[in-house]
């Protein structure tokens, strides 16, 4: 969910704002997305590599992350289960907060007898992370290294692969995202910045899929 901040300074507001309107936007895209009866949606929030930001806006996305995992009501109205992707909170390099910890946890536990959507929600996600972290645990279990137990080690074995990777605001990138599971994935890129990212862009990422 890539160019907020531009979306903000285009608007002579400040790049909060465009976060703030960002976290809005994945709410209506969610609903857009349960429409077109899609199946899994995963959306990067934050990566491992964004604690770099100014504390000030990093507190900003943080506040807007446990108001996402707060919207169990709307998610229970659409069926969707919400999931979370990243660092597992236990791991010396884990960086969630509590009070998102805390979030996460129940919107998790709220939403799990939903049948619709899986919708998840990358925080504090890095892939690499997640590819040495299975591979440490191949060694561990002294196991060999195959696709197949690579896979079963991977933060949520059972997140499928990627149909269609999104990227927004004219970046040509991938940025440390779900590595393994887009080993197959169509690539939709896109000028619009996140807050612009609306239906008709969804049904054209859609699309390649045809
Ligand atoms: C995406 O918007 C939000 C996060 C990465 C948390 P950006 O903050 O990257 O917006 P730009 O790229 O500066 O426009
Ligand atoms: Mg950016």
């Amino acid at each position: 969910m890539d160019g907020n901040g531009r979306w903000a300074k285009a608007r002579g507001l400040p790049r909060t704002a465009g976060h703030t309107e960002g976290e809005e936007n994945l709410a209506s895209v969610v609903r857009a997305a349960v429409q077109r009866n899609v199946g899994w949606l995963t959306a990067f929030g934050f990566s491992t590599e964004n604690w770099v930001r100014p504390r000030t806006e990093v507190r900003h996305i943080l506040g807007l992350h446990e108001k996402l995992f707060g919207r169990v009501a709307e998610l229970n109205e659409l069926n969707v289960r919400i999931q979370w992707i990243g660092r597992p909170f236990g791991s010396p390099d884990a960086r969630t907060p509590k009070y998102v910890q805390r979030a996460i946890r129940k919107a998790i536990a709220d939403t799990a007898a939903n049948t619709g959507m899986t919708l998840t929600i990358a925080f504090d996600y890095g892939s690499r992370a997640e590819l040495a972290r299975a591979a440490q645990q191949i060694i561990a279990d002294g196991v060999p290294a195959t696709i197949e137990t690579l896979q079963q080690r991977l933060y949520l074995p059972d997140l499928p692969a990627v149909d269609v990777l999104v990227r927004t605001s004219g970046e040509m990138r991938i940025s440390n995202f779900l590595l393994w599971q887009i080993h197959a994935s169509k690539v939709y890129f896109t000028e619009k910045a996140w807050p612009d990212f609306d239906e008709h862009e969804l049904d054209a990422a859609l699309s390649l899929l045809q």
